[in-house]
């Protein structure tokens, strides 16, 4: 590929890559990016859910006499007058991208299987009148015994399906467990992390508006087609009659790449009120209905010769599950690649109790998973009294050890030497409560990072107009990664146009498809569909000059011509110019529209394609009082090319800030008496503030990636928050002495 274009005096221009600012930026601090809830619509009303106060039942009676007598009220929805819908083949958790899950409970019947459920929603002329009317409602239940927590779940364990066709849940090579009992150093030890709430600054929201029997959804969503193609299934209509619309997007996370319950039961309140009606749920509300991390019990055995080999790898996984969804926190994902051991089992199971459904979170799987695996890497290199990451070198992968294929490319080597330099890891003196700065215990702990690099198919259109503007569309997402940015950037530089004449459009089901934002593959799977279609237009118009007789490049072959802002150019003779909008004049103005599908080939099949890195953290820990400071983070990733320096270093940027999170503050807390979030706030639900972080030094290495895509570049969404916590946990070991195996590390454990 050549993304290295010449200017007129022959300097390279790379448009791809540069960091260059956001392009959506203006109008995010400025208001002009209208998100879901802001869409003004004529007679929109106001919706609000109202929420089962137990966890396991029925509804036995609704009185809304009280609620139908006040102002404004239009509907009370109730499993008594709800819709009835098709029944849709429930489908069990998939990952990100695949068709999304079946909707959650949709007033169908009286059942209750999560505290908080929506039992009713009350729609009025204005969101002050619809609160008032659902807090009338008087709602009786018949409570049943709940299954809540861990203990009770795991009387009756389910094993989740294949992730994907042919993917095998649980993994053995050899004899796991005789090689464990036979090595020289063995480790035996459970790890835990909690349920994890995604909390995206935009709560979700959906409008929903009907006309005959067509239906526009504005919904805050990382999955537009998915929310299409499961609106159509849940009402039986065809999607080309449904059209979904989310230009702009607060963070998703994994949480809006489903379509749960408020958007269908917002679609069925319009249908019934025979006008568009708003939901936006409240801060409050986003703690069940709409997904969050499951809790998970992980045990590593990990058995090792003196030299640091790993002998015997096992990795048995149980993470709790809900009865309106199957999903699994797929942690053994991590462990089955990343290191060359012996032998190895993993296993991976479902503890299902009375809560909403779990669903992806931020590198679903790798982030809990490399708790588990590096913080037990951490404590065998300590038992073999070897450098950790001189143990990570003695077992590492030059091959997918599960695949048993090449990696397409792989510069986690190169990682953690660069890491290693930059944080100066040759100063750490391994002994626990070696360091000090003043009276603080400072620790220094690593961690590896990796994340699958996924592809997906996508689509794309290129318009390049008479005028020298081109427009270029896809039907994806722009969750606050950039999306619009390197998007217009990849086509800017396919079309030969200046960024400032490209103008890219996506959030719109109207415009050609695009895989769901979800598994870091955005940047891989639509940039390059991106790019080809704007390529193909490009070509369009080359092929029209050189047939031109007019033109001063006719009769050149195709290949001869470059085209650089805006201009058309013999690569031989670079005098010999004309602009695009000379060529098209003379053809009598018309657009040059090309189309484009682009989607893996058979290099799956020959490579085992992710993404690496390393991370180092240092802590210091106060020895009386057990608080955790992060005064630095390094990071260093092999993710092929990066398509924008500044949104590339901001997205690892901000995954690593979320591990840290995870590490010492994130927990919903559950009450396990009544299955309900006692902390479903940002108050109580702690997430850092800018006074908690400190420096983030994130880098890149060079690593070229011919495989991948044409682009050489493989997705960054989730890699940064992989092994942060690891990290951290290894480094408050190394400050204190203390091995904290349980998610948060909070001071409590430590005093
Ligand atoms: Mo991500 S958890 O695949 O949005």
């Amino acid at each position: 590929m050549s993304t290295q274009n010449s200017t007129q005096n022959g300097t390279p221009v790379h448009i791809i890559g540069q960091g260059l600012d956001r392009l959506d930026g203006r109008l995010k601090v400025t208001g002009g990016a209208r998100y879901t809830a802001e869409h003004p619509l004529p007679r929109l009303a106001q919706a609000v859910i109202v929420q089962s106060t137990i966890a396991s039942g029925t509804v036995v009676s609704i009185d809304d006499s009280m609620a139908r007598s006040l102002p404004g009220v239009l509907l009370i929805m109730t499993y008594k007058n709800a819709p009835r819908l098709p029944v849709p083949k429930q489908e069990s958790g998939s990952p990100s991208g695949s068709p999304p899950a079946a909707p959650t409970p949709l007033l169908q019947d009286a059942s209750v299987k999560y505290n908080g459920q929506p039992v009713a929603v009350v729609v009025a002329d204005t969101l002050e009148h619809a609160r008032h009317a659902a807090q009338s409602l008087k709602i009786r239940y018949a409570a049943k015994p709940a299954v809540l927590g861990m203990q009770a779940a795991k009387k009756s364990l389910k094993t989740p399906p294949p992730r994907r066709p042919g993917e095998k849940t649980d993994a053995t090579r050899g004899n796991a467990v005789a090689a464990f009992s036979q090595s020289a150093k063995r480790l035996d030890a459970m790890y835990t992390t909690p349920i994890e709430t995604h909390n995206a600054m935009e709560p979700h929201a959906t409008i929903a508006a009907w006309q005959g029997d067509e239906l526009t959804l504005y919904d805050s969503s990382q999955n537009i087609s998915g929310v299409q193609k499961t609106a159509a299934r849940t009402f039986g209509i065809d999607p080309s009659n449904i059209r979904v619309l989310c230009p702009f997007l607060g963070g998703g996370f994994g949480s809006k790449g489903s379509a749960w319950s408020h958007v269908m039961l917002t679609a069925m309140a319009a249908k019934m009120t025979g006008t568009p009606v708003k939901l936006a749920l409240e801060r409050t509300q986003m703690f069940g209905p709409v997904g969050s991390r499951p809790m998970t019990e992980q045990r590593m055995r990990l058995g090792a010769a003196p030299n640091g080999a790993l002998k015997s790898l096992m990795h048995d996984t149980v993470s709790s599950n809900s009865f309106v969804l199957d999903f699994s926190e797929p942690s053994t994902t991590i462990t089955k690649s990343l290191y060359m051991a012996e032998s190895l089992q993993t296993t991976q199971r479902m503890a299902t109790m009375n809560l909403g459904a779990h669903t992806y979170t931020r590198a679903p799987g790798e982030a809990s998973g490399s708790f588990a695996l590096e913080c037990a890497i951490d404590e065998m290199a300590y038992a073999l009294n070897i450098d950790p990451i001189a143990l990570r070198l003695q077992n590492y992968a030059d091959k997918d050890p599960e695949k048993e294929l090449p990696f397409s490319s792989k510069s986690l080597r190169e990682c953690y030497r660069v890491g290693a330099e930059k944080f100066g890891w040759s100063r750490r003196t391994p002994e626990p409560r070696s360091m000090r700065s003043g009276r603080m215990l400072v620790g220094w702990g690593m961690a590896t990072a990796t994340y699958p690099a996924n592809r997906d198919a996508a689509k794309a259109s290129a318009l390049i107009r008479a005028d020298g503007t081109a427009l270029v569309r896809c039907g994806t997402h722009d969750l606050g990664t950039g999306t619009y940015t390197i998007m217009t950037q990849i086509a800017a530089e396919a079309l030969g146009l200046p960024v400032n004449k490209v103008r890219f459009e996506l959030g719109d089901t109207l415009q050609p498809e695009s895989p769901g934002a979800g598994g870091s593959k955005t940047t891989a799977s639509v940039g390059p569909a991106v790019y080809a279609a704007a390529k193909a237009a490009r070509e369009k118009l080359v092929a029209m000059a050189v047939a031109d007789r007019d033109s001063p490049l006719s009769g050149l072959a195709p290949e001869a011509v470059d085209v650089q802002n805006g201009w058309l150019i013999d690569r031989q003779r670079p005098d010999r110019r004309e602009p695009m909008v000379t060529v098209m004049a003379r053809h009598g103005g018309a657009a040059v529209e090309a189309y484009s599908e682009s989607k893996p080939g058979d290099e799956k099949k020959q490579y085992s394609m992710h993404s690496f890195g390393a991370v180092f953290v240092e802590v210091h820990v106060d020895p009386d009082l057990g608080t955790i400071r992060v005064p630095r983070v390094v990071g260093v990733y092999g993710i092929g090319k990066l398509m924008n320096r500044k949104t590339g270093h901001s997205q690892l940027m901000g995954g690593i800030v979320w591990g840290l999170s995870m590490g010492l503050m994130e927990k919903t807390e559950m009450d396990w008496r009544t299955g309900r979030a006692v902390n479903a706030n940002l108050a109580d639900y702690h997430v850092p503030v800018n006074a908690d972080i400190g420096v983030i030094d994130v880098s890149v290495v060079d690593e070229d990636d011919p495989h991948i895509n044409v682009l050489g570049a493989k997705g960054i969404g989730e890699i940064g928050i992989v092994g942060v916590a690891a990290a951290l946990g290894n480094a408050v070991y190394h400050a204190t002495g203390k091995r904290v195996r349980d998610l948060p590390i909070t001071l409590d454990k430590l005093i």
